[in-house]
């Protein structure tokens, strides 16, 4: 039988390639997310002898910098948030390619401004009229961005163009829809290239080949043998000076809509039939339309919110939502989101998805974890008092790995059983760091493979899901609306009774 990860092609297997060499332009690069992710992971990718000497990165922004000055900007962004620029020699090349261009993103003769620099570079640099388009600003102008970029005709060869977009895209599934229509006006689906850096992530695509280069597991990945699903994203950190954006997204749109749903269905999808990047995302698509929250008419029982009032963490006292810079002090953002979520087929019908995620919980932790049923009859003692069903950990950051949680005889003359965990870790077996996720997007990007992209129809199918949630959360509210937890603590006891009125719980982790 042919397996399907037999097929060379796809799934960063292309990523051994090195890219054509091309223009890489970054709308909204005096930004955070060009300083800290986007450009030293390139920077590495650089080192790494993955990029081709030509590639060229010009930033567009507002402010008026000099080419000297990005440059600068960039240099103090690899140090401080990359692995350093470790060879001089690789820098001087690397900083050659670097360029920056002002100008206004809702302004036509910036992109005129732009697209003449930009051929200036083909000719300068050999680029040949390979672009990629990084739209790295507020949400509000994707829109206005792309409809330029196709005024100005630079999206005009789906051959040679493409249009990376951040996330959250749409607020929800009109403006969704909205935007998505936008985009293809001006180019093709497949020119389309909506990032989430959670499905550059190692263990995401892991879940992948977990799933589908094993026997033994698919055969339990079904109502049959399996109780419910727990996903967790898990972070420490505040708001990190974000108030602009996140008062106006929180917790579902920040997270849920995007990095959660994609664990989610990458969990839940059936096997694609090849690993074609159309037939992995069809497989998503398919689950999340099959998808909705458990319970339509009381949607307080598939739903909880809630937000972070000041509390200690690692020894030190943190602010409180409200009190964080820019923040609304009566604000019902939430920074907490759990769910309940059902899914409407043959596999999972009556098997519950629980998603959560936080910010300034204890731990930055990201997990999957599949709970089996117990067994129908326990005949032993078990030192926990109670049956342990067996769960199956995938642990997407940090400590990357899968456990095993099962039961085993305690040492002695008694027949008591005890949990027990079968531990694989990332690190241990193959030693080397995975590679960042930017870096790994920006590639399959450049290659011009999708896979690790998602479809227009993927990411309407996922607002539909939490429209009717958006709908309750948007609506004007006073500041006692939102449940509250403290921070360093694993969110609102609302979330507890989520699980709890199932008769389970949430995992310690
Ligand atoms: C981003 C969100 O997409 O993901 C941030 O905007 C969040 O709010 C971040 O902190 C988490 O990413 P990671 O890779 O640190 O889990």
């Amino acid at each position: 039988m042919v397996s399907l990860l037999e097929n060379p092609l796809r799934v960063g297997l292309q990523q051994d390639r090195v890219p054509e060499p091309q223009i890489l332009v970054i709308f909204g690069a005096s930004g955070d997310l060009t300083q800290r992710k986007l450009v030293p992971s390139i920077y590495q990718m650089k080192l790494e002898r993955r990029l081709p000497p030509e590639l060229t990165i010009v930033g567009v922004a507002r402010r008026d910098w000099s080419h000297d000055f990005f440059r600068e900007h960039l240099r103090e962004g690899i140090e401080q948030f990359g692995g350093g620029l470790q060879s001089g020699a690789t820098w001087n090349e690397f900083a050659k390619g670097l360029f920056y261009c002002p100008g206004d993103i809702d302004r036509a003769e910036s992109y005129q401004k732009l697209k003449a620099f930009l051929g200036e570079l083909d000719e300068q640099r050999g680029t040949r009229g390979n672009r990629v388009f990084y739209l790295s600003v507020a949400p509000r102008f994707f829109g206005e961005a792309a409809q330029q970029l196709g005024a100005a005709g630079m999206l005009a060869d789906p051959k040679k163009q493409r249009l990376v977009i951040e996330k959250p895209f749409g607020r929800d599934l009109s403006s969704a829809r909205v935007l998505n229509r936008v985009v293809r006006q001006v180019c093709s689906e497949d020119q389309v290239y909506r990032i989430d850096h959670y499905l550059g992530k190692e263990t995401v695509q892991n879940l992948l080949v977990f799933r589908f280069a094993n026997a033994i597991f698919e055969p339990l990945w079904n109502r049959q043998f399996v109780d419910h699903v727990q996903i967790t994203v898990a972070e420490t950190v505040g708001l990190e000076g974000r108030a602009g954006y996140y008062e106006t997204s929180g917790a579902l749109r920040d997270m849920v809509q995007n990095h959660l749903m994609q664990l989610f269905s990458l969990t839940a999808m059936e096997p694609p039939n090849s690993l074609d990047a159309d037939s992995i995302r069809s497989e998503k698509v398919k689950v999340v339309q099959a998808t909705r929250l458990a319970d339509l008419d009381n949607i307080e029982h598939s739903a909880v919110r809630g937000q972070y009032t000041s509390g200690w963490m690692s020894g030190k006292q943190v602010p409180g939502y409200r009190e964080e810079d820019g923040a609304s002090p009566d604000s019902t953002t939430p920074t907490y989101a759990a769910l309940k979520l059902s899914i409407d087929n043959w596999r999972w019908k009556g098997v519950p998805f629980y998603l959560r995620t936080g910010k300034r919980m204890p731990k930055k932790v990201s997990e999957i974890a599949i709970q089996f049923k117990e067994v129908p009859f326990l005949m032993f003692q078990s030192a926990a008092k109670q049956a342990n069903p067996n769960v199956l950990a995938l642990r997407i950051q940090p400590n990357e790995g899968i456990s095993m949680r099962f039961e085993v005889k305690t040492p002695g003359s008694s027949l008591r059983t005890r949990s027990v965990n079968m531990d694989f870790r990332y690190d241990t077996a193959f030693g080397k760091p995975s590679t960042d996720a930017y870096a790994r997007l920006l590639i399959d990007c450049m290659l011009g493979d999708p896979t690790l992209f998602t479809r227009g129809d993927e990411v309407e199918a996922s607002w539909r899901v939490l429209t009717p949630v958006l709908e309750v959360w948007d609506a004007p509210a006073p500041p006692d609306a939102i449940p509250l937890y403290e921070a360093g603590t694993w969110g609102p006891v609302e979330a507890e009774l989520l699980l709890n009125r199932d008769g389970r719980r949430w995992r310690r982790l």
